[in-house]
C-alpha cells in the first residue's frame, strides 16, 4: 500500500519534502497539494503529478488521503493542525516546531490522542549518524555521569532572508534564532541531556530589523545535575560559520560538529583505546543529494504512518513538547531578567503571541 499524502504549504521546507517524496515514490504518493499562493501550488502539482488547491479544506474534503504534511509558517501549525485532526481526522506530519505555545502544542497532542491519530514532528537532526551513535554511547553509560552539554550555532541570515516572507522573525508566527533555527539544538540538548530544571538567558536583535532576536545566549541546569549552554545566532557574517555540540562526562568527552551536528569531530573515553571501531560508519552523515537526515527521517515517518513501527529518532506526539518548553523558558528568562524554573506560567515570552 502506498501512503497517500497531501501537502499544506508549498514553500522552502516543503520543496525539500517534494524531492524526497519523488525519491520515495514506491512508498508514498503525494496526491494533492495546497498553498494560498496558486503559483506555488501549481508548480508543486506539476512536479508531483498531484492536484493543486488554494484552500486546504476543500482539498481535504475532496481527496482521499492518509497523511497531511504541514509545512506552514510555524505560527499557523496549531490552528490548521487542529482543523486537520479534529474535522478531517488525518494523521499529521508537521514541520518543527510543533507549535509556538505550550497550550497549542498540548492541544495538538491531545487531539491526536483523542482521535487515535498519529502526529510526527520533524526534527531530522536526531537521525544524524553521529547523534545516533552518541545516543547509544550515552544510553550504555560509556561517558559516565554527564556534567556539561554545550551547543552553539553561528549561522547567517541577512535582512533579505527575513524579508523573503512576512512571517519570518515575527513573534506571532516565527520567533528568532532560538525558535526557528535553534529549536533543533534545544531538541538535541533535551534528547541527549534529558529533562531541564531551570534556564537563564540574555538576547538581543543586533544585525537585522526584525521583532524577535538574532542572538540568544542561555544556560541550562538539567534535572540530572548537568549544566548546559546554548549560543543561538543568525548573526555570523558574511556566511554560516559553524555549529557544535560538546558533551563532557566523568569518563569521556565528545564533540559533534559539521554544519548541523552531522560530523563527529572528537570522541575520547577512559578505558577505551579504540573509539574508531566503536564509531565505525557513524562518524559523519554520508553525502546525499536530498540531505541524509531529512531523507532518513521522512522515510522513517512514512514507515511509522504505514506500520506503526517507530525508529528511535522519530519524534512522536508529546515528545515534541519538552524542547518547546525549554525554548519558551529561555525567552521568558530573557524578557523577564529572571532565572526560570520548570514548570512555570509564561507571562513575558512573546513567542506565538501578537
Ligand atoms: N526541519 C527543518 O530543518 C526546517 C527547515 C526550514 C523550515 N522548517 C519549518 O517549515 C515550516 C515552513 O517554513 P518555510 O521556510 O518552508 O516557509 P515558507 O514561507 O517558505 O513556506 C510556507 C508556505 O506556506 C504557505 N501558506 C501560508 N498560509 C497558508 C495556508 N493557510 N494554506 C496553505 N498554504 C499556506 C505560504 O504561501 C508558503 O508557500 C516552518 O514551520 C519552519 O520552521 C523546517
Amino acid at each position: 500500500m502506498k501512503l497517500k499524502i497531501a501537502i499544506v504549504g508549498c514553500g522552502k521546507a516543503a520543496t525539500r519534502h517534494l524531492k524526497i517524496y519523488k525519491e520515495l515514490k514506491d512508498e508514498a504518493e503525494v496526491v494533492a497539494v495546497s498553498d494560498i499562493d496558486p503559483e506555488k501550488a501549481q508548480s508543486f502539482a506539476n512536479e508531483l503529478s498531484a492536484k493543486p488547491y488554494i484552500d486546504y479544506k476543500e482539498m481535504l474534503k475532496k481527496e482521499d488521503i492518509h497523511v497531511v504534511d504541514l509545512s506552514l509558517p510555524s505560527g499557523l501549525h496549531a490552528r490548521i493542525g487542529k482543523e486537520i485532526l479534529e474535522n478531517f481526522k488525518k494523521d499529521l506530519l508537521i514541520e518543527k516546531p510543533i507549535a509556538l505555545t505550550l497550550k497549542d502544542a498540548e492541544m495538538l497532542v491531545n487531539l491526536a490522542e483523542k482521535y487515535n491519530l498519529k502526529l510526527v514532528t520533524i526534527f531530522q537532526n536526531r537521525a544524524n549518524l553521529p547523534i545516533v551513535k552518541i545516543k547509544e554511547i550515552l544510553n550504555k553509560g560509556l561517558l559516565g555521569k554527564i556534567i556539561l552539554l554545550s551547543t552553539k550555532f553561528y549561522w547567517s541570515r541577512n535582512q533579505k532572508y527575513y524579508d523573503s516572507a512576512g512571517w519570518r522573525g515575527t513573534w506571532a508566527l516565527d520567533g528568532g534564532a532560538l525558535a526557528q533555527q535553534g529549536c533543533h539544538f534545544v531538541d538535541m540538548l533535551y534528547y541527549l541531556g534529558g529533562e531541564v530544571e531551570s534556564v537563564f538567558a540574555k538576547m538581543g536583535t543586533y544585525l537585522v530589523n526584525i521583532e524577535a532576536e538574532d542572538l540568544l545566549v542561555g544556560t541550562l541546569k538539567f534535572k540530572n545535575g548537568a549544566l548546559g549552554t546554548i549560543e543561538a545566532t543568525t548573526c555570523a557574517r558574511p556566511k554560516d560559520l559553524k555549529a557544535e555540540l560538546v558533551i563532557l562526562g566523568e569518563k569521556g568527552s565528545a564533540i559533534i560538529g559539521g554544519f548541523a551536528m552531522n560530523k563527529l569531530d572528537y570522541l575520547a573515553i577512559t578505558g577505551i583505546e579504540d573509539t574508531i571501531s566503536l564509531t565505525n560508519g557513524f562518524t559523519e552523515n554520508p553525502p546525499h543529494p536530498l540531505g541524509f537526515s531529512h531523507f532518513t527521517y521522512l522515510k522513517s515517518a512514512i514507515k511509522y504512518f504505514k506500520t506503526s513501527e517507530k525508529d528511535p529518532w522519530l519524534v512522536v506526539g508529546k515528545e515534541a513538547i519538552p524542547s518547546l518548553e525549554v525554548i519558551i523558558g529561555l525567552y521568558e528568562s530573557a524578557e523577564s531578567g529572571q532565572e526560570i524554573k520548570f514548570p512555570f506560567e509564561s507571562k513575558w515570552c512573546k513567542l506565538g503571541r501578537g
